[in-house]
C-alpha cells in the first residue's frame, strides 16, 4: 500500500497492519530528508570558504555545492530564492543576529524552512557544572590538544552571550518565521 492511498482516518483508527504502518513511516522519513539539486554555501571569510571548497572537491560534490563569499546580514540573493536556509554554529558569530534572521527570512520561499543548529543554554540545575566545564575544562583541553586556549575561551564566552532557546525562537518569529520549534540534542562532527 502506498502512502497516497492511505486515509488519515485509517491511521487514527489504527486499522492498518503493522507492515503498512512500517511502510508509511519509511515513506515519511524519505519525505523529511532534503535532497536538493543545488546547495549554496555562504561565508563572510574567504579563508573558511577555501577550507569548505577543499572538502567539497575531495567528496566530488563540486557540481552540487557552490561556495559564495558574502554576508548573512546582506544575502546576495533575491527574495524567496531558497527552499531551505540552514546555519550551523554560525548565527552565534553574526554581529547583528536580528538583521541576519530577517535576511534569511527574505530569501526563504513561502512554506520553506530555516534550520538553525546552535549551542544554547543548559538546564538551570546543570548551569554551575556546565560553567566549570566550558570555562575551565574546555580551554585547557584546547590548550593541550589544539595549542589554542583563546579560541576555546571565546567559544565558551560566545555561547554564554548567545540568546537562550525561548529568546531565539522569539527572534525567529520577529524576523517573520512561523511555527518555530526548539529541539534539544547533542552534536558530534567528523572531518
Ligand atoms: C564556527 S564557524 C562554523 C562554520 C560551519 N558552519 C561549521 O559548522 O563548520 C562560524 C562561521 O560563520 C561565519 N560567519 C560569521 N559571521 C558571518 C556573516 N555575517 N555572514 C556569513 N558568515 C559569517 C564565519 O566566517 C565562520 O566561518
Amino acid at each position: 500500500m502506498g502512502i497516497e492511498t492511505v486515509e488519515l482516518i485509517d491511521i487514527l483508527d489504527n486499522k492498518l497492519s503493522r507492515e503498512d504502518r512500517y511502510n508509511i513511516s519509511l515513506n515519511l522519513r524519505k519525505w523529511l530528508v532534503l535532497n536538493p539539486d543545488k546547495i549554496i554555501g555562504l561565508d563572510i571569510s574567504a579563508g573558511m570558504l577555501e577550507v569548505g571548497k577543499k572538502k567539497i572537491t575531495e567528496r566530488k560534490l563540486d557540481s552540487k555545492i557552490q561556495m559564495v563569499l558574502g554576508d548573512s546580514e546582506n544575502i546576495p540573493y533575491p527574495d524567496n530564492y531558497f527552499d531551505c536556509v540552514t546555519v550551523a554554529f554560525g548565527l552565534r558569530n553574526m554581529t547583528h543576529k536580528n538583521r541576519a534572521l530577517k535576511e534569511m527570512h527574505r530569501v526563504t520561499r513561502r512554506g520553506g524552512r530555516l534550520i538553525v543548529l546552535e549551542f544554547s543554554k543548559v538546564w538551570k540545575p546543570l548551569e554551575r557544572i556546565y560553567e566549570l566545564y566550558s570555562f575551565k575544562l574546555i580551554p585547557r583541553i584546547g590548550k593541550l590538544i589544539a595549542k589554542d586556549e583563546g579560541s576555546y575561551r571565546y567559544l565558551a564566552e560566545s555561547i554564554r552571550m548567545h540568546p537562550g532557546q525561548k529568546e531565539l525562537a522569539k527572534m525567529c518569529r520577529d524576523a517573520g518565521f512561523e511555527n518555530t520549534a526548539i529541539r534539544f540534542g547533542t552534536a558530534a562532527r567528523g572531518q
